[in-house]
């Protein structure tokens, strides 16, 4: 677990903020060289945040925000896409032990970390591993699908490709629930997400930060797509999103 945790510890005072932020520059800047560990590490920064007592973004308070919009039901089969270390399925399956939970991610390493957490916590969640843009389900198999913190790690074609293959996934009247990186309510906002840029590249998570998500779901058919929430952070605006699969 040491190789997931963030590249800095829990900073409180906000005069600290500035400090901790520059801090993690250095850490990045020989990214192309990062070993295998340290890109997992990279690839599931913010899901490792959710793994430490504190984290500055309230991560996991998010998560539940997220849980509660989703509002389970029992019967229900729900996926959770880039599930990562398994944080929100889990916190899915105990809003609702009687929803079925699949978790999707592209990484097995953290589909392993994700299986031995659920284990843990004596509960039965289905993993799989494989792409967003490909998830090998059937068409209408699911009820809701959710993800958090992962659309900004795709490109544009490939948000394109993964909100058209999840819409397929839903049956009709099932929902997506999004939480990411959203558009920036203000120059402050704006300055502050460039340190996830820095880390997670430009390419990926500039639709974010201009506010592209709702635009891109309704492009894919989703329909009645809604920012639900949004809050600042020391990383930038954090969104909630919710679109129906029509
Ligand atoms: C920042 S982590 C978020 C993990 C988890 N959803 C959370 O909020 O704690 C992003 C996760 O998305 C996964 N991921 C990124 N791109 C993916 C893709 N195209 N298909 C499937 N999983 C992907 C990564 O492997 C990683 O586990």
């Amino acid at each position: 677990m040491s190789a997931l945790k963030p590249p800095f510890p829990y900073f409180g005072g906000k005069q600290r903020i500035a400090e901790k932020i520059v801090a993690l520059f250095p850490e990045h800047s020989h990214m192309p060289h990062l070993s295998e560990h340290r890109e997992i590490a990279r690839s599931s920064y913010l899901g490792a945040l959710t793994e430490q007592d504190h984290n500055p973004i309230e991560i996991d308070r998010f998560k539940s925000l997220l849980v509660a919009q989703a509002k389970l039901q029992p019967g229900y089969r729900v996926l959770d896409v880039g599930c990562g270390t398994g944080t929100l399925a889990l916190m899915l399956k105990q809003a609702c032990p009687d929803a079925e939970v699949v978790g999707l991610d592209g990484d097995q390493k953290v589909l392993d970390l994700a299986a031995a957490k659920i284990e843990k916590a004596g509960f039965q969640i289905q993993l799989q591993r494989g792409l967003a843009s490909e998830a090998p389900f059937e068409a209408a198999s699911f009820d809701q699908i959710v993800s958090s913190l992962v659309f900004h790690h795709l490109t544009t074609d490939e948000k394109q490709r993964t909100l058209t293959r999840l819409r397929t996934l839903l049956r009709s009247g099932g929902e997506l629930h999004v939480a990411d990186w959203g558009k920036a309510q203000n120059a402050a906002m704006r300055t502050a997400f460039l340190a996830i840029q820095l880390l997670d590249g430009f390419a990926t998570t500039t639709d974010n930060v201009r506010g592209m998500l709702p635009i891109l779901m309704a492009e894919a058919g989703f329909q009645d797509v809604h920012e639900t929430h949004r809050e600042m952070t020391i990383f930038g605006t954090l969104s909630l999103y919710r679109a129906l699969a029509p």
